[in-house]
């Protein structure tokens, strides 16, 4: 059986959403200090909702996978659906992940999940902390967790 499924291919010979955001509503930066690899989310939300979305990763192939995948997953989506995005659901999405490249899938989570944490800031809307605690783990706990 093949490493990576077609749809991670796809994804990393064509990722959708590549790019920056002029004026965004929300932006996060996030990366794993284990690989190395770096990921930038933006964010453009109206009413609630994910009007668009783009990314910027520098980083292996899965994680630009992933991040393409996040990016088409979350747009057109209410903000309180976005928050919900789990890694788990990227990496299914995308057919699946080998185990040492699920982190890669957890970097597109907590890349959104930063943007929207910035979003709510810059707007100075009221959220739950807890709903952002995967972006308080320790520099030691970049697991492959899925
Ligand atoms: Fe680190 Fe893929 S190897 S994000």
């Amino acid at each position: 059986m093949a490493l990576y499924s077609e749809t991670v291919m796809d994804h990393f010979r064509h990722p959708r959403n590549v790019g920056i955001i002029e004026n965004p509503d929300g932006v996060g930066e996030v990366g794993n200090p284990i690989c190395g690899d770096i990921m930038k989310i933006y964010l453009k939300i109206e009413n609630d909702v994910i009007v668009d979305a783009k990314f910027e990763t520098f980083g292996c192939g899965s994680a630009i996978a992933s991040s393409s995948m996040a990016t088409e997953l979350i747009k057109g989506r209410p903000v309180s659906e976005a928050m919900e995005l789990t890694n788990k659901a990227v990496a299914e999405a995308l057919g699946g992940l080998p185990a040492h490249k699920l982190h890669c899938s957890v970097l597109a989570e907590e890349g959104i999940r930063s943007a929207l944490l910035d979003y709510h800031k810059r707007y100075n809307l009221p959220y739950d902390e807890e709903k952002f605690a995967l972006l308080h783990h320790d520099e030691e706990d970049f697991s492959d967790e899925a």
